[in-house]
């Protein structure tokens, strides 16, 4: 393919010799576990019947309704693609062409559909009849008609040219949002139904594929990719291949004035030049060991490097799993290695999640839930278990908050989530997948009631569907057919935990992980938010405990106890604020929030510029949107405070968190 650029091309089809079989669309019942081998790959993306069906990618179990694209759930295919940044015409559009190959199922129809959206422009003239078809608000579909029914395992290859802007999943960045300040950035986030926007594909959870891509930019610029190579060749053209299968929304590209520091044999760090400095110290020679005792854990690691990219300050979230290169927000730079945790979720997501995947995102504790179980065992190998009991708790309380706000009963909190058609996955984000999961996950754990056995499962499971992805009923049928004595003993069906509740009926979690190897960690801090609570204060008590060697975790824990107990009496907060700058003062996001969400809660208007400033710093969605609901649930003061923040930080913020920051403000927000 020409690196360079190639001439408009409308989309056409190929049809090819057929490879000899097609894949099945699910994953063939599960060896024994003695035997577990790995399933076959398979030849290409099937596609499924076609016009005349209804639109979610294939049907039954699995079926995925936020996808217009015709692939049945499936195994690989590939997608070869290159494009120009930014346009040569236009700034801010990207030039591309996607080139995919698939085979075609028996019975598929003389029609193929992709994921698009409004965004996407397919260009050129036209080979074969192409029409862009309004699916749901976030996305189109792109029903390409073919010459005639393809004949079952025929090999198709389609070409398509398109432009894309400013959709959802591209992100262009002017040089003032960027921590360096000096150039533009674009940068893609797929997660969940975005990357439809920045290519035509088959953008389902449910089917993988391989990919290389060749990216042409500017003169000053570097291109990165969730990749399991790269290459820059002349004329600033880098040539990128992802040599395992992934799901669309792991593919992620940056383009921006990026460089990079190894921090370990198979790791470097990516940033912004003002940057490096920061991101080599704070994780220089602390990445190999996560993912030895990962590799340990949960089986080897497949995808070669293991990269950390710190991205500009609005990027929408603490950390974003793409293969080989997770994405991260620059708040993880606290100087002290303390919000490790977050690399250590992303590092987890190599197994779950990448590896095995959620086939539809109403099942996405499956990515999730294990993801925070596995980190939570990864912690507790390298940071011991009461520092990981106290990481869970403040978990818990997330979990707690998000229940509060929303009821239990609310049927997002249940494990599985009905997605109806039409229904924006992403709307759908809160804590139960990560922290209800993590209960779930603990819970079978606990039926084993062995941990290197569970360890074992998990290995297995990982070895068993890797490369795949499946439902919560490929898990729960794995597990009990890895540990036939349990499922002899029915614990599917012990009344209250029965797996059919923890996956379809909201609730707080009817089993929670004992965390009391934490007490020794969590009682201090639990002691002094009841004495900063007192009407009057005991400041001899007090002062008698020392806080300047707490570890953040253990101020994280401390302020929800104050949050939870907050408003104080009169006159507290203020002096709590002036005693410790450490907490008042602090430059560590997590703390910031939770001071933030304490100010707030107790009115404490001296220092709502504090809200303002953090606010400003950055755009993460964890912390933006807690903050302007508690904003919009108080004063008239914090509600005009909440007004003029949004504001001036609009522009900054990712489309997705800007819509929901309108929701919670009553401004209408636009369909994205
Ligand atoms: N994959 C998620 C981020 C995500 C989820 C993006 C859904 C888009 C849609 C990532 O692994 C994640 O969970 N990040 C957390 C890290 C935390 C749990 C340690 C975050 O961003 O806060
Ligand atoms: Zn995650």
């Amino acid at each position: 393919m020409d690196p360079r650029w190639i001439p408009p091309h409308g989309p056409s089809i190929r049809p090819h010799d057929s490879p000899p079989s097609i894949p099945h669309s699910r994953p063939a019942p599960g060896p024994a576990p003695a035997e577990a081998a790995p399933a076959p790959p398979a030849p290409g993306v099937a596609i499924g019947p076609g016009a005349g069906s209804s639109p979610g990618a294939g049907h039954g179990p699995g079926a995925d309704v936020a996808s217009a694209s015709s692939a049945a759930r499936g195994r690989c295919g590939t997608c070869t693609w290159s494009c120009a940044s930014p346009s040569r015409r236009r700034a801010r559009r990207l030039r591309g062409r996607a080139r995919w190959s698939c085979a075609a199922r028996a019975g598929a129809a003389a029609e193929l559909r992709l994921d698009a959206h409004p965004s996407l422009a397919v260009t050129a003239g036209q080979e074969l009849p192409v029409e862009s078809r309004p699916f749901a608000s976030y996305g189109s579909a792109l029903h390409i008609a073919l010459p005639q029914p393809p004949r079952a395992g025929q090999l198709l290859t389609l070409l398509i040219d398109y432009e894309a802007g400013e959709g959802p999943g591209v992100c262009w960045l002017s040089p003032e949002q960027t921590a360096g300040k000096q150039k533009p950035y674009m940068y893609t986030q797929g997660q969940a139904v975005l990357n439809r926007s920045f290519f035509p594909c088959f953008d389902t959870p449910s089917v993988k594929f391989t990919y290389s891509a060749t990216v042409k930019v500017p003169e000053g610029f570097t291109a990165v990719m969730s990749a399991t190579s790269w290459e820059k060749q002349k004329d600033n053209t880098f040539v990128f291949k992802m040599s395992q299968p992934i799901p669309s929304y792991l593919i992620a590209l940056v383009v921006g004035d990026i460089v990079s520091a190894d921090v370990g044999p198979r790791s470097r760090v990516w940033a912004e030049p003002c940057l490096i400095e920061a991101a080599k110290k704070e994780y220089d020679g602390v990445i190999e060991e996560f993912l030895v005792v990962g590799e340990k854990l949960f089986g080897p690691y497949v995808w070669g490097r293991y990269d950390i990219l710190f991205m500009p300050p609005s990027f929408p979230f603490g950390g974003m799993e793409n293969p080989c290169l997770t994405f991260v927000t620059p708040c993880l730079l606290a100087g002290d290695r303390s919000l490790v945790d977050v690399i250590i979720h992303e590092i987890s997501h190599s197994w779950f999640g990448n590896l095995v995947t959620n086939a539809t995102w109403g099942e996405f504790w499956l990515n999730e839930g294990f993801t925070m179980y596995a980190q939570r065992r990864i912690t507790t190998e390298v940071y011991g278990l009461p520092y990981t009991c106290l990481e869970a708790a403040t978990g818990r309380a997330l979990l707690r908050q998000h229940m509060d706000a929303t009821g239990e009963d609310h049927p997002l909190n249940k494990l599985r989530v009905v997605i109806e058609p039409g229904i924006n996955p992403d709307d759908t984000y809160n804590e139960t997948p990560y922290e209800k999961g993590y209960c779930f996950v603990s819970y079978l754990a606990h039926l084993v009631g062995n941990q290197s056995k569970f360890d074992a499962f998990l290995q297995a499971y990982v070895n068993r569907f890797k490369f795949q992805s499946i439902t919560a009923d490929d898990t729960l049928g794995f597990f009990l057919e890895y540990f036939p004595e349990l499922k002899e003993k029915g614990v599917d069906s012990i009344p209250g935990f029965e797996f059919d509740r923890w996956l379809n009926t909201p609730g707080w979690p009817p089993y929670l992980p004992d965390l009391s190897p934490g007490q020794q960690l969590m009682r201090p801090a639990d002691e002094l938010a009841e004495l900063w609570a007192a009407d009057s204060l005991n400041m001899e008590a007090i002062e008698a405990v020392d806080i300047t060697g707490w570890r953040t975790y253990q101020l994280v824990y401390f302020l929800d106890q104050v949050l939870q107990k907050s408003p104080l009496p009169e006159g507290n907060l203020k002096r709590l604020s002036k005693m410790y700058p450490k907490i008042s003062k602090a430059q560590n996001a997590e703390l910031r929030l939770r001071w933030c969400q304490i100010i707030l809660k107790n009115n404490l208007e001296a220092e709502y510029s504090k809200v303002k400033d953090f606010l400003h710093s950055q755009g993460k969605q964890k912390y933006t949107l807690p903050l302007y609901r508690a904003m919009w649930g108080g004063s008239e003061a914090t509600r005009a405070l909440a007004m003029e923040t949004f504001s001036a930080t609009a522009p900054q913020l990712h489309v997705n968190v800007q819509n929901y920051v309108k929701k919670i403000l009553g401004l209408a927000a636009a369909e994205a």
